[in-house]
């Protein structure tokens, strides 16, 4: 069997850190391991106007800024189909088909859309089409034979309910679709990344992101401006590094050999916390640090998606050929989906035949 990997991002807005560690960083990393025989990165613009679909510009605006996210980060278009949702109609006709396979009550359990539904203030009225986008997920998932799904954790119930529809469609119809493995990778911290105010996950909505196109000023500013430890006062206090955002994002990016480079004082990190700790450690000192080991982390990709920036009409064209690959290989995969199902009447001569040994 082929190995084939499926994964996407709403266009709602540019891509931040949190999508960096969380997805996107192991997404270039399997790429590069060459171990596929197909990527597809899509951007899920018709999930995207699922709850925005009064602010269509928003979406079309947002697809150009993924895009270049994508390819600043090291996504390579001749490894992998970047491509647009809504660009591939079998995926409207698969979803359709797999409706009748989910009940009203399944949509309503999964804990994803559960909890989107209070965010968005939908509990009252829920637009059909947002109650149905997991249906819709599987659908892009399953057009594209993905064996593999590089997520974070909240899409996991998404894939579960994909996994569901393929047993129960192979069950009624007969083995035609593929089953998916959801990939999240092993580094707890790295797939909830929380904000520079360390309230929560790093979230657009809650305004506490370090975006991937923010410039050196930016990210300078938003590192001082990081939650510490309140009772963390006068430098010769102890500190705490539980809770304390800078720490998190060490954890996370630094190396030893930033240690080296911008903070020879300590052998590494360890060393680092065990001084916070004690006390003697100043907040400016180490979030000097860490703003050295993000620029280094933040800037080829700042230079990268620059470049691609001022060769827009390269990108225009990776989408449109990415898209095309996209809905030949989705439209194989309805074909294969509707002869399963008997709605395949002008494909041959079978149906003729039949009708023709019936009546004539
Ligand atoms: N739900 C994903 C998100 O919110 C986007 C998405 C749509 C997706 N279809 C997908 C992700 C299929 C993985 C596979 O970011």
């Amino acid at each position: 069997m082929k190995k084939i990997i499926l994964t996407g991002d709403r266009p709602t807005g540019r891509l931040h850190l949190g999508h960096y560690v969380g997805s996107i960083k192991r997404r270039v990393e399997l790429q590069n391991t060459d171990a596929f025989d197909e990527i597809y990165i899509m951007i899920a613009d018709s999930q995207a106007l699922t709850d925005n679909f009064d602010n269509p510009q928003k979406i079309r605006d947002n697809v150009i800024e993924v895009a270049l996210d994508y390819l600043a980060c090291g996504i390579d278009p001749k490894k992998a189909n970047i491509f647009i949702q809504s660009t591939v109609d079998a995926l409207t006709e698969l979803t359709f088909y797999y409706m009748n396979l989910v009940t009203l009550s399944r949509l309503q359990r999964n804990p994803t859309v559960k909890n989107e539904i209070k965010m968005r203030g939908f509990e009252k009225s829920i637009p059909v089409g947002f109650l149905n986008y997991p249906i819709s997920q599987a659908a892009d998932i399953t057009a594209f034979e993905a064996t593999c799904v590089p997520v974070g954790d909240d899409q996991l119930p998404m894939l579960e309910q994909t996994r569901e529809i393929v047993r129960s469609f192979n069950n009624i119809y007969g083995e035609t679709l593929v089953e998916p493995e959801a990939y999240v990778g092993e580094n707890e911290i790295s797939r909830r990344l929380p904000g520079i105010d360390g309230k929560a996950k790093m979230s657009k909505s809650l305004g506490n992101c370090i975006y991937l196109a923010d410039d050196e000023e930016t990210i300078r500013k938003k590192v001082m401006q990081m939650y510490t430890d309140p009772n963390h006062i006068n430098i010769s206090d102890p500190g705490r590094v539980e809770g304390n955002v800078v720490f998190t994002y060490l954890d996370v990016f630094a190396t030893d050999a930033d240690f080296a480079k911008y903070l020879p004082e300590f052998k590494n990190l360890v060393d680092l916390k065990a001084h916070y700790e004690q006390g003697g450690v100043g907040d400016v000192t180490i979030k000097k640090f860490l703003n050295n080991v993000l620029q280094d982390v933040l800037r080829p990709i700042r230079e990268k998606r620059k470049e691609y920036s001022q060769n827009i009409e390269l990108v225009y064209d990776i989408l449109e050929e990415g898209s095309k690959k996209a809905q030949v290989k989705a439209n194989e995969t309805l074909a294969k989906v509707k002869e399963a199902m008997q709605i395949d009447y002008f494909n041959g001569d079978k149906f003729k035949n039949e009708i023709k040994a019936k009546y004539e």
